[in-house]
């Protein structure tokens, strides 16, 4: 089994990220070297900004010293995960000190959050974009060529990059994300995101479905629709629930989960994030009634206690979670749930911990991202509440539901040992060439010698062996 340190290094990148670097095709002579942080939905932004730099004649590359563009597409949900790209930016300009003509941007919730502040005090960047700008990217690096600085943070009511074709940075060809809203408007209150990412807003169904289809015609079998909170999608609604075209359909989120399910049977769907406040029964029904959309889903928690998520402002007690819970499993009895959790929130006692564990104990949890809380600057717990759990308590708090999570992850994956599961073949196994490696429609990884099998193939395999990360399987007929 795993160690501490490294289950919760290896959770902790899961959600902030590593960097990736991108490779498409231009002309303009220019290399762009892009680097990302941060959520899934910001990586999927890399893969935007990728196709408009791509559109604009930049070849990317994967070597930063031959860059003459470098861009970090940022995140700023804890301070460890902006003193990571400070550290990066600081790098950088030691490469730009000796090599005047080079440009670095930063781009993303951090560029949102800082604004100018990162030209003006620290001098680190050329350029700072925030997440909604990324149209305008190719004039402003153009504008930093005479040495100047160039800004464009402008939040959008209405951007949502419906009309861009992202340029595809994973490399497996069998998986990739698509983005179908963005902004938040929930405002939890330990929550960065609505001051970095803007007001919500839901993208043309139509698009999202072609963007499906096309990538199942290149060859894609599964794919992940991202929001912050994929309950409240709604298209042809306004946010007072009035219908705006009332020629046109109305779409919600569940309607949206059949339009793309019906894309191809072969297709998986997955989605991230769900809100329990927004959970509804009508997405449950829809997930039980098509066999691709498949049978897992994220639904954080934060905590298992209902006074402090009254303080964290998340709309819903311990009871309606477990409500929520049992909506799904009354509907889908073999659905795994994943989840969210912080440790040391703004005055949260040794008792309402002992909640958190309490629930993670009744529901075990497949799987867990679990964190110690950080402040952050401007947000509603900021202002209102003390962050007056000492450092050491929450880490302490956090070992706790991480030492827990590891044992439910283990005895779930026990579930899975010898019964035959249908797995879509991902690529090959990290440990050898000899093995791949595939995921069941409850998102649970599995290992097996490779036999004739390629990436994107659909197999059915039966474990005998697992850790709390892995089963270990043999290809069944
Ligand atoms: N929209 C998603 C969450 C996006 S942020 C949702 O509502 O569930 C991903 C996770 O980061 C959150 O679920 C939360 O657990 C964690 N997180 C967010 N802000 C944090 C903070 N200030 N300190 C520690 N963890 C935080
Ligand atoms: Fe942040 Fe809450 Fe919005 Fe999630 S739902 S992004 S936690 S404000
Ligand atoms: Fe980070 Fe922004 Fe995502 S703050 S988690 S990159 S929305």
């Amino acid at each position: 089994m795993k160690s501490n340190t490294e289950f919760n290094k290896e959770i902790d990148e899961n959600v902030q990220g590593n960097a990736t670097m991108v490779e498409s095709n231009g002309t303009n002579g220019k290399k762009l070297y892009l680097e990302s942080y941060g959520c899934q939905m910001n990586f999927a932004d890399s893969e935007i900004v990728a196709s408009i730099m791509s559109e604009n004649g930049y070849n990317t590359t994967k070597d930063v010293d031959e860059a003459d563009v470098i861009l970090l597409n940022t995140c700023s949900i804890r301070e460890n995960a902006e003193q990571r790209i400070r550290k990066r930016l600081t790098e950088f300009k030691k490469k730009k000190d000796s090599k005047s003509e080079l440009k670095v941007g930063i781009l993303g919730c951090m560029a949102e959050r800082l604004k100018s502040q990162l030209l003006e005090e620290e001098k680190l960047v050329d350029l700072v974009v925030g997440p909604d700008a990324y149209r305008s990217l190719p004039s402003l690096v153009e504008e930093t060529d005479g040495g100047q600085k160039a800004v464009n943070v402008l939040l959008s009511r209405e951007e949502t990059y419906a009309d861009i074709s992202p340029v595809r940075l994973d490399k497996n060809g069998v998986t990739s994300f698509i983005s179908i809203m963005r902004g938040c408007d929930n405002m939890c209150s330990f929550c960065v995101v609505p001051f970095t990412r803007g007001r919500e807003r839901s993208r043309d169904p139509e698009t999202i479905v072609k963007e499906a289809q096309e990538l199942f015609d290149k060859g894609y079998r599964e794919v992940t629709l991202l929001g912050q909170n994929v309950d409240s999608y709604r298209w042809n609604v306004n946010s007072k629930k009035e219908i705006i075209d009332p020629a046109k359909p109305t779409v919600n989120f569940a309607q949206l989960l059949e339009k793309v399910a019906l894309v191809n049977p072969d297709l998986r769907i997955r989605f991230s994030t769900s809100h329990p406040k927004d959970l509804t029964d009508e997405v449950a029904e829809t997930m039980a009634k098509y066999e691709n959309i498949c049978n897992y889903i994220h639904l954080p928690v934060q905590s298992g206690n209902s006074d402090v998520l009254k303080r964290m402002n998340r709309g819903y007690t311990r009871e309606w979670y477990l409500d929520r819970l049992k909506a799904i499993k009354d509907r889908i009895p073999d659905c795994a749930i994943s989840t969210d959790i912080i440790t040391g929130f703004c005055g949260e006692t040794e008792e309402e911990h002992q909640d958190t564990v309490s629930l993670m104990k009744e529901v075990e949890y497949d799987y867990a991202y679990m964190f110690a809380y950080s402040e952050r600057p401007k947000t509603l717990a900021e202002r209102k509440f003390e962050d007056d759990v000492p450092e050491d308590v929450k880490k302490r708090r956090l070992t706790e539901v991480i030492e827990l999570q590891q044992k439910s992850s283990l005895k779930n994956n026990k579930k899975y040992l010898n019964k035959v599961y249908k797995v879509l073949v991902e690529g090959k196994s990290r440990r050898s060439d000899e093995h791949m490696f595939g995921r069941n429609s409850q998102n649970a990884v599995f290992v097996f010698p490779k036999g004739d099998t390629k990436a994107g193939d659909y197999v059915n395999v039966k474990a005998h062996d697992c850790t709390a990360a892995t089963l270990l399987a043999e290809i069944v007929d």
